[in-house]
Protein backbone atom coordinates (compact mmCIF):
# COMPACT_ATOMS: atom_id res chain seq x y z
CA UNK A 1 0.00 0.00 0.00
CA UNK A 2 1.45 3.28 -1.38
CA UNK A 3 1.83 5.63 1.71
CA UNK A 4 3.72 8.90 2.62
CA UNK A 5 4.59 8.57 5.85
CA UNK A 6 8.42 8.53 5.11
CA UNK A 7 10.50 10.90 6.54
CA UNK A 8 11.99 11.74 3.25
CA UNK A 9 15.01 13.97 5.31
CA UNK A 10 16.36 10.98 6.55
CA UNK A 11 16.51 9.19 3.98
CA UNK A 12 18.08 12.02 1.46
CA UNK A 13 20.98 13.45 4.77
CA UNK A 14 22.32 15.26 2.09
CA UNK A 15 24.59 17.93 2.58
CA UNK A 16 23.27 20.77 3.79
CA UNK A 17 24.91 23.54 1.29
CA UNK A 18 24.67 21.44 -1.65
CA UNK A 19 21.49 21.42 -3.77
CA UNK A 20 21.52 18.74 -6.10
CA UNK A 21 19.30 19.63 -8.69
CA UNK A 22 21.14 16.75 -11.32
CA UNK A 23 18.79 13.60 -11.44
CA UNK A 24 18.88 13.40 -15.22
CA UNK A 25 22.62 12.34 -14.34
CA UNK A 26 23.49 10.68 -11.70
CA UNK A 27 20.76 10.50 -8.19
CA UNK A 28 22.16 10.31 -4.66
CA UNK A 29 20.95 7.35 -3.20
CA UNK A 30 19.05 7.20 0.05
CA UNK A 31 20.10 6.16 3.34
CA UNK A 32 17.75 2.89 3.20
CA UNK A 33 20.12 1.53 0.51
CA UNK A 34 23.59 2.71 2.09
CA UNK A 35 22.13 0.17 4.78
CA UNK A 36 21.41 -1.83 2.64
CA UNK A 37 24.99 -2.04 1.01
CA UNK A 38 26.90 -2.26 4.47
CA UNK A 39 24.38 -5.21 5.45
CA UNK A 40 25.20 -7.17 2.35
CA UNK A 41 29.06 -6.59 2.49
CA UNK A 42 29.25 -7.38 6.13
CA UNK A 43 27.57 -10.77 5.35
CA UNK A 44 29.88 -11.48 2.65
CA UNK A 45 32.78 -10.51 4.59
CA UNK A 46 31.47 -12.97 7.31
CA UNK A 47 29.95 -15.80 5.94
CA UNK A 48 30.86 -15.97 2.15
CA UNK A 49 27.73 -16.84 0.06
CA UNK A 50 26.26 -19.62 2.74
CA UNK A 51 23.19 -17.15 2.19
CA UNK A 52 22.97 -17.75 -1.30
CA UNK A 53 19.51 -18.45 -1.62
CA UNK A 54 19.15 -14.94 0.08
CA UNK A 55 20.52 -13.04 -2.39
CA UNK A 56 18.13 -14.93 -4.94
CA UNK A 57 15.38 -13.97 -3.07
CA UNK A 58 16.70 -10.59 -3.31
CA UNK A 59 17.05 -11.28 -7.25
CA UNK A 60 13.55 -11.98 -7.44
CA UNK A 61 12.01 -9.09 -5.51
CA UNK A 62 14.19 -6.37 -7.48
CA UNK A 63 12.45 -8.37 -11.05
CA UNK A 64 8.57 -8.15 -9.21
CA UNK A 65 9.70 -4.43 -8.09
CA UNK A 66 10.64 -3.41 -11.77
CA UNK A 67 7.48 -5.32 -13.21
CA UNK A 68 5.55 -3.10 -10.58
CA UNK A 69 7.10 -0.15 -11.70
CA UNK A 70 6.61 -0.17 -15.44
CA UNK A 71 3.38 -2.47 -15.05
CA UNK A 72 4.57 -5.40 -16.77
CA UNK A 73 2.49 -8.18 -17.53
CA UNK A 74 5.40 -10.74 -15.60
CA UNK A 75 8.29 -10.52 -13.55
CA UNK A 76 9.38 -12.97 -16.06
CA UNK A 77 9.62 -10.70 -18.97
CA UNK A 78 12.31 -8.88 -16.82
CA UNK A 79 15.65 -9.56 -17.60
CA UNK A 80 18.76 -7.48 -15.93
CA UNK A 81 20.99 -6.39 -17.86
CA UNK A 82 24.20 -4.34 -17.25
CA UNK A 83 23.23 -0.86 -18.72
CA UNK A 84 20.43 0.72 -21.60
CA UNK A 85 23.24 0.81 -24.19
CA UNK A 86 23.50 -3.24 -23.60
CA UNK A 87 19.54 -3.77 -24.16
CA UNK A 88 19.39 -1.79 -27.29
CA UNK A 89 21.93 -3.87 -28.50
CA UNK A 90 20.42 -6.85 -27.82
CA UNK A 91 17.20 -5.56 -30.19
CA UNK A 92 19.42 -4.45 -32.57
CA UNK A 93 21.96 -7.74 -32.69
CA UNK A 94 18.97 -9.83 -32.34
CA UNK A 95 16.26 -8.56 -34.96
CA UNK A 96 16.96 -10.24 -38.64
CA UNK A 97 16.97 -7.13 -40.52
CA UNK A 98 16.58 -7.02 -44.20
CA UNK A 99 18.11 -4.25 -46.41
CA UNK A 100 15.76 -1.54 -47.16
CA UNK A 101 14.27 -1.56 -43.51
CA UNK A 102 14.10 1.66 -41.33
CA UNK A 103 13.82 2.66 -38.19
CA UNK A 104 12.48 5.97 -36.96
CA UNK A 105 14.22 7.81 -33.78
CA UNK A 106 14.04 11.42 -33.02
CA UNK A 107 16.58 14.28 -33.64
CA UNK A 108 16.54 14.86 -29.46
CA UNK A 109 18.08 11.12 -28.88
CA UNK A 110 20.86 10.80 -26.17
CA UNK A 111 23.63 8.73 -28.33
CA UNK A 112 22.77 5.58 -27.25
CA UNK A 113 19.50 5.49 -29.07
CA UNK A 114 21.27 6.98 -32.02
CA UNK A 115 24.65 4.91 -32.38
CA UNK A 116 23.40 1.15 -32.12
CA UNK A 117 21.22 1.61 -34.95
CA UNK A 118 23.49 3.54 -37.32
CA UNK A 119 25.75 0.81 -36.84
CA UNK A 120 23.31 -1.86 -38.79
CA UNK A 121 23.38 0.88 -41.74
CA UNK A 122 26.20 -2.03 -42.86
CA UNK A 123 23.52 -4.10 -42.70
CA UNK A 124 21.25 -1.52 -45.68
CA UNK A 125 19.17 -0.43 -42.91
CA UNK A 126 18.26 3.07 -42.55
CA UNK A 127 18.00 5.54 -40.27
CA UNK A 128 15.12 7.83 -40.08
CA UNK A 129 15.38 10.90 -37.85
CA UNK A 130 12.17 12.58 -37.25
CA UNK A 131 12.71 16.23 -36.24
CA UNK A 132 10.85 17.16 -32.73
CA UNK A 133 11.55 20.29 -33.34
CA UNK A 134 7.82 20.95 -35.35
CA UNK A 135 5.73 24.09 -34.87
CA UNK A 136 2.97 22.77 -33.28
CA UNK A 137 0.65 24.70 -34.16
CA UNK A 138 0.35 22.67 -37.67
CA UNK A 139 1.95 19.31 -36.33
CA UNK A 140 2.84 17.61 -32.85
CA UNK A 141 6.39 15.87 -32.33
CA UNK A 142 4.12 12.92 -31.95
CA UNK A 143 3.21 13.24 -35.46
CA UNK A 144 6.49 13.84 -36.39
CA UNK A 145 7.62 10.31 -35.98
CA UNK A 146 4.41 8.58 -37.19
CA UNK A 147 4.57 10.70 -40.14
CA UNK A 148 8.54 9.28 -40.07
CA UNK A 149 7.09 5.28 -40.47
CA UNK A 150 6.41 3.85 -43.80
CA UNK A 151 5.54 0.23 -44.60
CA UNK A 152 9.38 -0.97 -44.10
CA UNK A 153 9.59 0.64 -40.69
CA UNK A 154 10.44 -2.58 -38.56
CA UNK A 155 10.99 -0.59 -35.19
CA UNK A 156 10.45 2.82 -33.48
CA UNK A 157 12.86 3.72 -30.62
CA UNK A 158 12.45 6.79 -28.62
CA UNK A 159 13.78 8.15 -25.01
CA UNK A 160 10.33 8.81 -23.25
CA UNK A 161 12.15 11.84 -21.92
CA UNK A 162 14.50 13.30 -23.73
CA UNK A 163 18.06 13.88 -21.58
CA UNK A 164 19.13 17.96 -22.80
CA UNK A 165 15.20 19.24 -23.94
CA UNK A 166 13.25 17.27 -21.42
CA UNK A 167 10.13 16.87 -24.12
CA UNK A 168 8.43 13.99 -22.67
CA UNK A 169 6.38 12.88 -25.67
CA UNK A 170 2.87 11.00 -25.51
CA UNK A 171 3.88 7.43 -25.77
CA UNK A 172 0.84 5.82 -26.02
CA UNK A 173 -0.09 7.78 -29.54
CA UNK A 174 3.17 6.45 -30.91
CA UNK A 175 2.67 2.88 -29.48
CA UNK A 176 -0.88 2.77 -30.88
CA UNK A 177 0.71 3.69 -34.23
CA UNK A 178 3.16 1.16 -34.03
CA UNK A 179 1.04 -1.56 -32.75
CA UNK A 180 -2.05 -1.37 -35.74
CA UNK A 181 1.40 -0.91 -38.06
CA UNK A 182 3.21 -4.20 -37.12
CA UNK A 183 6.33 -1.77 -35.92
CA UNK A 184 8.01 -2.29 -32.85
CA UNK A 185 7.81 0.03 -30.32
CA UNK A 186 11.20 0.49 -28.40
CA UNK A 187 11.04 3.25 -25.19
CA UNK A 188 14.33 3.99 -23.86
CA UNK A 189 12.86 5.13 -20.51
CA UNK A 190 15.82 6.35 -18.27
CA UNK A 191 14.61 10.00 -18.08
CA UNK A 192 10.88 8.75 -16.75
CA UNK A 193 10.86 5.46 -14.39
CA UNK A 194 10.83 6.01 -11.35
CA UNK A 195 10.00 10.33 -11.46
CA UNK A 196 6.78 9.97 -13.04
CA UNK A 197 4.29 6.26 -13.64
CA UNK A 198 5.06 4.00 -16.42
CA UNK A 199 2.82 1.45 -17.66
CA UNK A 200 3.93 -0.69 -20.86
CA UNK A 201 1.01 -2.18 -21.76
CA UNK A 202 -1.08 1.03 -21.95
CA UNK A 203 1.37 2.34 -24.31
CA UNK A 204 1.94 -1.01 -26.49
CA UNK A 205 5.41 -0.93 -25.75
CA UNK A 206 7.33 -3.88 -27.25
CA UNK A 207 10.85 -3.05 -24.94
CA UNK A 208 11.42 -0.67 -22.37
CA UNK A 209 14.93 -0.22 -21.11
CA UNK A 210 16.34 1.73 -18.10
CA UNK A 211 19.94 1.71 -16.19
CA UNK A 212 18.88 2.78 -12.50
CA UNK A 213 21.35 5.46 -11.60
CA UNK A 214 18.85 8.13 -12.61
CA UNK A 215 15.51 8.40 -11.13
CA UNK A 216 15.53 4.87 -9.49
CA UNK A 217 17.98 6.30 -7.19
CA UNK A 218 20.11 3.50 -7.63
CA UNK A 219 23.68 2.12 -8.32
CA UNK A 220 25.14 2.28 -11.96
CA UNK A 221 25.75 -0.90 -14.25
CA UNK A 222 22.58 -2.26 -13.47
CA UNK A 223 19.62 -1.82 -16.40
CA UNK A 224 15.79 -3.09 -16.44
CA UNK A 225 15.72 -4.41 -19.48
CA UNK A 226 11.53 -5.25 -20.36
CA UNK A 227 11.07 -7.49 -23.70
CA UNK A 228 7.13 -9.28 -24.53
CA UNK A 229 7.09 -12.64 -25.46
CA UNK A 230 6.20 -11.74 -29.01
CA UNK A 231 9.79 -9.70 -29.69
CA UNK A 232 11.38 -11.97 -27.23
CA UNK A 233 11.29 -14.85 -29.12
CA UNK A 234 12.15 -13.00 -32.75
CA UNK A 235 15.41 -12.16 -30.98
CA UNK A 236 18.17 -14.06 -32.05
CA UNK A 237 20.93 -14.38 -29.04
CA UNK A 238 24.26 -13.29 -29.33
CA UNK A 239 25.41 -14.32 -25.81
CA UNK A 240 25.71 -17.62 -24.05
CA UNK A 241 26.13 -18.92 -20.78
CA UNK A 242 25.11 -21.07 -17.67
CA UNK A 243 22.50 -18.33 -16.36
CA UNK A 244 20.40 -17.92 -19.73
CA UNK A 245 19.11 -21.78 -19.65
CA UNK A 246 15.97 -23.48 -18.86
CA UNK A 247 17.35 -25.86 -15.74
CA UNK A 248 19.80 -23.20 -14.66
CA UNK A 249 20.88 -25.04 -11.77
CA UNK A 250 21.23 -28.69 -13.43
CA UNK A 251 25.45 -28.46 -13.84
CA UNK A 252 25.59 -31.96 -14.78
CA UNK A 253 23.51 -32.26 -17.85
CA UNK A 254 24.44 -31.93 -20.98
CA UNK A 255 21.42 -30.74 -22.80
CA UNK A 256 19.84 -27.33 -22.85
CA UNK A 257 17.62 -24.98 -23.88
CA UNK A 258 17.14 -21.35 -23.59
CA UNK A 259 15.36 -20.18 -20.94
CA UNK A 260 11.55 -19.14 -21.97
CA UNK A 261 11.54 -15.84 -19.78
CA UNK A 262 13.59 -12.94 -20.50
CA UNK A 263 15.98 -14.86 -18.08
CA UNK A 264 17.75 -15.52 -21.79
CA UNK A 265 19.25 -12.65 -22.06
CA UNK A 266 21.03 -13.10 -18.70
CA UNK A 267 24.41 -15.16 -19.78
CA UNK A 268 26.23 -15.34 -16.74
CA UNK A 269 26.32 -14.66 -12.61
CA UNK A 270 24.23 -11.52 -11.65
CA UNK A 271 25.37 -8.15 -10.88
CA UNK A 272 24.26 -9.30 -6.88
CA UNK A 273 25.64 -5.74 -5.14
CA UNK A 274 24.03 -3.55 -7.51
CA UNK A 275 20.94 -5.88 -7.22
CA UNK A 276 21.08 -5.18 -3.50
CA UNK A 277 21.51 -1.62 -3.88
CA UNK A 278 18.56 -1.34 -6.87
CA UNK A 279 16.14 -3.21 -5.21
CA UNK A 280 16.68 -1.10 -1.84
CA UNK A 281 16.38 2.29 -3.47
CA UNK A 282 13.09 1.20 -5.40
CA UNK A 283 11.84 -0.17 -1.91
CA UNK A 284 11.68 3.59 -1.30
CA UNK A 285 9.57 4.24 -4.64
CA UNK A 286 7.17 1.84 -4.33
CA UNK A 287 6.70 2.59 -0.40
CA UNK A 288 6.47 6.31 -0.83
CA UNK A 289 3.79 5.55 -4.13
CA UNK A 290 4.94 6.57 -7.64
CA UNK A 291 1.47 9.01 -7.72
CA UNK A 292 2.71 10.47 -4.68
CA UNK A 293 6.62 10.48 -5.95
CA UNK A 294 5.02 12.02 -9.96
CA UNK A 295 2.91 14.64 -7.93
CA UNK A 296 5.76 15.85 -5.95
CA UNK A 297 8.24 16.17 -8.56
CA UNK A 298 5.24 17.74 -10.94
CA UNK A 299 5.27 20.64 -7.95
CA UNK A 300 8.93 20.71 -7.48
CA UNK A 301 8.50 21.46 -11.44
CA UNK A 302 6.30 23.70 -11.19
CA UNK A 303 8.01 25.71 -8.40
CA UNK A 304 11.35 25.55 -10.84
CA UNK A 305 10.07 27.00 -13.80
CA UNK A 306 7.75 29.49 -12.19
CA UNK A 307 11.04 30.99 -10.49
CA UNK A 308 13.20 30.72 -13.65
CA UNK A 309 10.40 32.65 -15.06
CA UNK A 310 11.75 35.52 -12.75
CA UNK A 311 14.80 35.86 -14.56
CA UNK A 312 15.27 38.40 -17.25
CA UNK A 313 15.35 37.51 -20.65
CA UNK A 314 15.85 33.57 -19.36
CA UNK A 315 14.76 31.05 -22.12
CA UNK A 316 13.33 27.78 -21.73
CA UNK A 317 14.70 25.33 -24.31
CA UNK A 318 12.34 22.94 -22.96
CA UNK A 319 8.77 22.64 -23.51
CA UNK A 320 7.06 24.26 -20.17
CA UNK A 321 3.36 23.32 -21.13
CA UNK A 322 2.77 20.39 -18.40
CA UNK A 323 1.55 17.65 -20.72
CA UNK A 324 5.16 17.61 -22.29
CA UNK A 325 7.14 18.20 -19.21
CA UNK A 326 8.83 15.61 -16.75
CA UNK A 327 11.65 16.32 -14.57
CA UNK A 328 13.90 18.07 -16.83
CA UNK A 329 13.67 21.70 -17.34
CA UNK A 330 16.75 23.56 -19.02
CA UNK A 331 17.44 26.70 -20.05
CA UNK A 332 19.71 29.27 -21.83
CA UNK A 333 20.72 33.78 -21.01
CA UNK A 334 21.24 35.08 -23.87
CA UNK A 335 24.54 36.62 -23.29
CA UNK A 336 25.63 34.45 -20.78
CA UNK A 337 27.83 31.34 -21.63
CA UNK A 338 26.05 28.67 -20.73
CA UNK A 339 29.57 26.22 -20.06
CA UNK A 340 30.90 29.45 -17.58
CA UNK A 341 27.65 29.80 -16.01
CA UNK A 342 27.28 26.06 -15.22
CA UNK A 343 31.06 26.15 -13.70
CA UNK A 344 30.04 29.27 -11.75
CA UNK A 345 26.71 27.55 -10.23
CA UNK A 346 28.55 24.36 -9.34
CA UNK A 347 31.26 26.75 -7.40
CA UNK A 348 28.04 27.64 -5.66
CA UNK A 349 27.22 24.40 -4.65
CA UNK A 350 23.89 24.05 -7.09
CA UNK A 351 24.92 20.86 -9.05
CA UNK A 352 23.27 20.72 -12.24
CA UNK A 353 24.33 19.95 -15.72
CA UNK A 354 25.31 21.53 -18.84
CA UNK A 355 23.37 19.49 -22.02
CA UNK A 356 21.94 20.92 -24.73
CA UNK A 357 24.08 23.70 -25.03
CA UNK A 358 21.96 24.64 -22.04
CA UNK A 359 22.12 24.63 -18.24
CA UNK A 360 20.03 21.60 -17.34
CA UNK A 361 18.31 22.02 -13.90
CA UNK A 362 16.50 17.91 -12.92
CA UNK A 363 15.11 17.92 -8.96
CA UNK A 364 14.12 14.61 -7.92
CA UNK A 365 10.33 14.70 -5.77
CA UNK A 366 12.29 14.73 -2.56
CA UNK A 367 14.11 17.86 -3.22
CA UNK A 368 13.59 19.94 -0.54
CA UNK A 369 11.39 23.30 -2.04
CA UNK A 370 13.93 26.12 -0.07
CA UNK A 371 16.70 24.39 -2.15
CA UNK A 372 14.80 24.87 -4.82
CA UNK A 373 14.32 28.48 -4.16
CA UNK A 374 17.76 29.18 -3.43
CA UNK A 375 19.03 27.69 -6.87
CA UNK A 376 17.18 29.82 -8.42
CA UNK A 377 18.28 33.10 -6.43
CA UNK A 378 22.05 32.33 -6.80
CA UNK A 379 21.18 32.02 -10.52
CA UNK A 380 19.92 35.31 -10.62
CA UNK A 381 22.43 36.56 -8.85
CA UNK A 382 24.78 35.18 -11.14
CA UNK A 383 23.08 36.42 -13.67
CA UNK A 384 22.49 39.70 -12.70
CA UNK A 385 26.76 40.26 -11.12
C1 LIG B 1 18.03 9.02 -22.64
C2 LIG B 1 19.26 8.32 -22.12
N1 LIG B 1 19.50 7.06 -22.49
C3 LIG B 1 20.57 6.37 -22.02
C4 LIG B 1 21.47 6.96 -21.13
C5 LIG B 1 22.62 6.19 -20.58
O1 LIG B 1 22.76 4.95 -21.13
P1 LIG B 1 23.50 3.76 -20.36
O2 LIG B 1 22.55 3.24 -19.33
O3 LIG B 1 23.81 2.81 -21.42
O4 LIG B 1 24.73 4.33 -19.73
C6 LIG B 1 21.26 8.29 -20.75
C7 LIG B 1 22.23 8.96 -19.84
O5 LIG B 1 22.26 10.15 -19.69
C8 LIG B 1 20.13 8.97 -21.23
O6 LIG B 1 19.86 10.22 -20.85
Amino acid sequence: MATTKIDLQNEFPQERNNIYLNHAAVSPWPQRTQKALQDFIAENVALGASRYPNWLRTESTLRAQLAEMINAPSPKDIALLKNTSEGLSVIAYGLDWQAGDNIVITNHEFPSNRIVWESLKSKGVDVRVANLDVDRSKQSPENSIIDSTDDRTRLVSISSVQYASGIALDLQAIGTHCKTHNIFFCVDAIQSIGALQFDCKAIYADAVIADGHKWMLGPEGLALFYCSPKLRDQLTLNQYGWHMIENQGDYDKQEWEVAKSSRRFECGSPNMLGIYALSASLSLLLEFGMVNVENQLRQNMQLLIDGLKTINNLDFLSPIQTDYRAGIVTVTIPGCDSLSLYNRLKKNNVICAHRGGGIRFSPHFYTPKEKILSAVDTLHELVTS
